[in-house]
C-alpha cells in the first residue's frame, strides 16, 4: 500500500494548495453538492437476473487474459441485491447526492430500443425511490461502458452511426420512466476511454479493432453524435415538464508543461486538445481542435454542416472526471505513448530539478497532484465560457492487500489526504471564478476496476470479498462524514 501521500509542491507561478487540514464546507458556495459515484457493471452483479441482456463487458471478461485477476462483474459487490443497505450507509455518512449508472442491457436487453424490460425499469425505480426517501439526490449516467452486446454483434457498436438512434431511444425510455425524479442526467461517461481503450488499444471491451487503430476516432465521433441526440430528445420532449439538465462527462488529466520551452508549452496544450477539446470543442464550437486535424488528417471524421448545427450547445453542464496530472514534453515521434498521434511524452519527474509530479497511488497512471485540478477547472472555465461544471469523479486507489488486517485496510490515511487536497483545490478554483456546482468522490464502494479486476480498491467503503461482501467504512468515509457534518454546523 502507498505511504502517506502528502501534497506535491506547486510548480512556479502557482500558489500552494494550502495545508491539507483546512478544507471545510463553508469554503464552498451554498447549495454545493457533495456526493459519491459508482457505475452499474462495477458494482451491481446479477448478470443474468431481472431479464438483463449481456453487455460487452460480460462477454469481454469471459476471455482469458483480459482481466488481471481473471475476475468479472457477474456478482461484483452484489449491489443489485444490497442497494438498500448501500444507500442507507451513504445517507448515514451524510452524502446528499449519488451518481450511479443505468445498465442499458437491463432496460433494453438487445439494445435496440423497442422492447423495454419492465423488470429493469422496476429495479431502477426502486433504487431511485429509495435514494429519494433517504434524502439523496440522484445523478444518473446513461452509459458507463456496458454496451448491450447485441449492438456490438449486429452493427459493430460505437463504430456504427446506427448506434446514435439506439442510444436516443434508450435515453428517451430513461427520461420517460425516471425523469420525474431524476433531474441531473449524464449521457456518456468518459467517451475517450471507450474510444481509445475500447476500440483502439483494446484493453477494454469490446477489445479493439485489429489493425485499425484509427477507428477509435470513429467511435468517439459516434459518441458525440449520440450524446447530442440524447440531449435533443430531452429538450424536445421532456425539458419543459421535467425541468432537468443533461451533461457529458469527460476524463481529463492536467497537462503541465515540462519546461518553459515553447514546444513543451504547445505540447501540453495539444494534450488537452486530445483529451478535453476532442469532445467539448465540437459541442461548444462545432468542430474538432485544429491540432487534431493537423495530426490526424482523414483519420479524424468530419462533421457535416447539419451535424455541426445539431451538436452545437447540446450540453447543460460539463462533468469532469479527474484523478491525476502529468508533465508533458514535446516529442516528434513518440513510440510508447498513446497511439493517437499527439506528439508528446509524459514525464513524472524533471531531470534538471528532480521535481516530481506527485506520489503514485496504486494504479500506475495515478499520481497525486491536488493543484492540477484547480488548473484544469480554470482551464475549462476559460476555454468554454464559464460553463456549469461538476467534478463527477475524483479519488485514488490502493492495492488489494490480502495479508493486511481489516484494521489496517480501513486506515486509508493517504486517501484522506488526497480528498482534503483535491477538495481544497476545487474550493480555490471556485474562488478563481469557475462555476463548479458539485463534487463526487470515486468511489463509494471498492469494486470491479475494469481490466484490473478487484486488485485495485478505490472505495471509501471497504468491501470484504472473502467474507460475504460485507461493507466497512474506511477512515476516508469517516472523514467525509465529519466534513459534511461541519457544513451543517457552519450553517
Ligand atoms: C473512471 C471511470 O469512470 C471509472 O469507471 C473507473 O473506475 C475510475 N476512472 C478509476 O479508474
Amino acid at each position: 500500500r502507498v505511504a502517506h501521500a502528502g501534497i506535491a509542491s506547486s510548480p512556479p507561478g502557482m500558489g500552494s494548495t494550502g495545508p491539507a487540514g483546512e478544507v471545510a464546507p463553508r469554503e464552498f458556495p451554498a447549495g454545493f453538492v457533495f456526493g459519491v459515484a459508482t457505475s452499474a457493471y462495477q458494482i451491481e452483479g446479477a448478470r443474468r437476473e431481472g431479464g438483463k441482456g449481456d453487455s460487452i463487458w460480460d462477454v469481454f471478461a469471459e476471455n482469458k487474459g483480459r482481466i488481471l485477476d481473471g475476475s468479472n462483474g457477474e456478482v461484483a459487490v452484489d449491489h443489485y441485491h444490497r442497494y438498500k443497505e448501500d444507500i442507507e450507509l451513504m445517507a448515514s455518512l451524510g452524502f446528499g447526492a449519488y451518481r450511479f449508472s443505468i445498465s442499458w442491457a437491463r432496460i433494453f436487453p438487445d439494445g435496440l430500443g423497442k422492447n423495454v424490460n419492465e423488470q429493469g425499469v422496476a429495479f431502477y425505480n426502486d433504487l431511485i425511490n429509495f435514494m429519494i426517501e433517504k434524502g439523496i439526490e440522484p445523478y444518473a449516467t446513461l452509459y458507463h461502458w456496458d454496451l448491450p452486446n447485441n449492438i456490438q454483434q449486429t452493427v459493430g457498436g460505437w463504430l456504427s452511426v446506427k448506434i446514435v438512434e439506439y442510444f436516443a431511444l434508450y435515453a428517451e425510455a430513461c427520461f420517460a420512466n425516471f425523469g420525474d425524479r431524476v433531474k441531473h442526467w449524464i449521457t456518456i461517461n468518459e467517451p475517450l476511454q471507450t474510444a481509445v481503450n475500447g476500440y483502439g488499444i483494446g484493453n477494454f471491451a469490446p477489445g479493439g479493432c485489429e489493425g485499425e487503430t484509427g477507428r477509435c476516432y470513429l467511435a468517439a465521433h459516434n459518441q458525440i453524435l449520440a450524446h447530442a441526440a440524447a440531449v435533443d430528445v430531452y429538450r424536445r420532449k421532456f425539458k419543459a415538464v421535467q425541468g432537468g439538465e443533461v451533461g457529458l462527462v469527460i476524463d481529463c488529466e492536467w497537462a503541465e508543461p515540462f519546461s518553459v520551452k515553447t514546444e513543451d508549452q504547445i505540447a501540453a496544450e495539444r494534450r488537452l486538445d486530445f483529451q478535453l477539446g476532442w469532445y467539448l470543442d465540437p459541442i461548444y464550437f462545432g468542430d474538432y481542435p485544429e491540432s487534431m486535424r493537423q495530426r490526424l488528417g482523414d483519420d479524424l471524421p468530419t462533421f457535416s454542416e447539419k451535424d455541426k448545427a445539431f451538436i452545437r450547445n447540446k450540453i447543460d453542464f460539463v462533468g469532469i472526471n479527474h484523478y491525476t496530472s502529468r508533465f508533458i514534453a514535446h516529442h516528434q515521434n513518440p513510440e510508447d505513448i498513446y497511439f493517437y498521434r499527439v506528439q508528446q511524452v509524459e514525464r513524472i519527474e524533471k531531470w534538471n530539478t528532480g521535481e516530481r509530479i506527485g506520489e503514485r497511488a496504486a494504479s500506475e497512471w495515478l499520481f497525486i497532484v491536488p493543484w492540477g485540478l484547480r488548473k484544469l477547472l480554470n482551464y475549462v472555465a476559460k476555454r468554454y465560457g464559464n460553463p456549469v461544471i461538476y467534478v463527477t469523479e475524483n479519488g485514488m486507489d490502493e492495492e488489494d492487500d490480502q495479508s493486511a488486517t481489516l484494521d489496517q485496510v480501513l486506515n486509508d490515511a493517504s486517501r484522506v489526504g488526497y480528498f482534503k487536497g483535491y477538495l481544497a483545490s476545487v474550493a480555490q478554483a471556485i474562488k478563481d471564478g469557475a462555476d463548479v456546482r458539485g463534487y463526487f468522490a470515486w468511489s463509494f464502494l471498492d469494486n470491479f476496476e475494469w481490466a484490473m479486476g478487484y486488485t485495485k480498491r478505490f472505495g471509501i467503503v471497504y468491501v470484504d470479498y472473502k467474507n460475504g461482501l460485507s461493507r466497512h467504512p474506511k477512515a476516508s468515509a469517516q472523514w467525509f462524514s465529519h466534513f459534511l457534518r461541519g457544513e451543517e454546523a457552519g450553517n
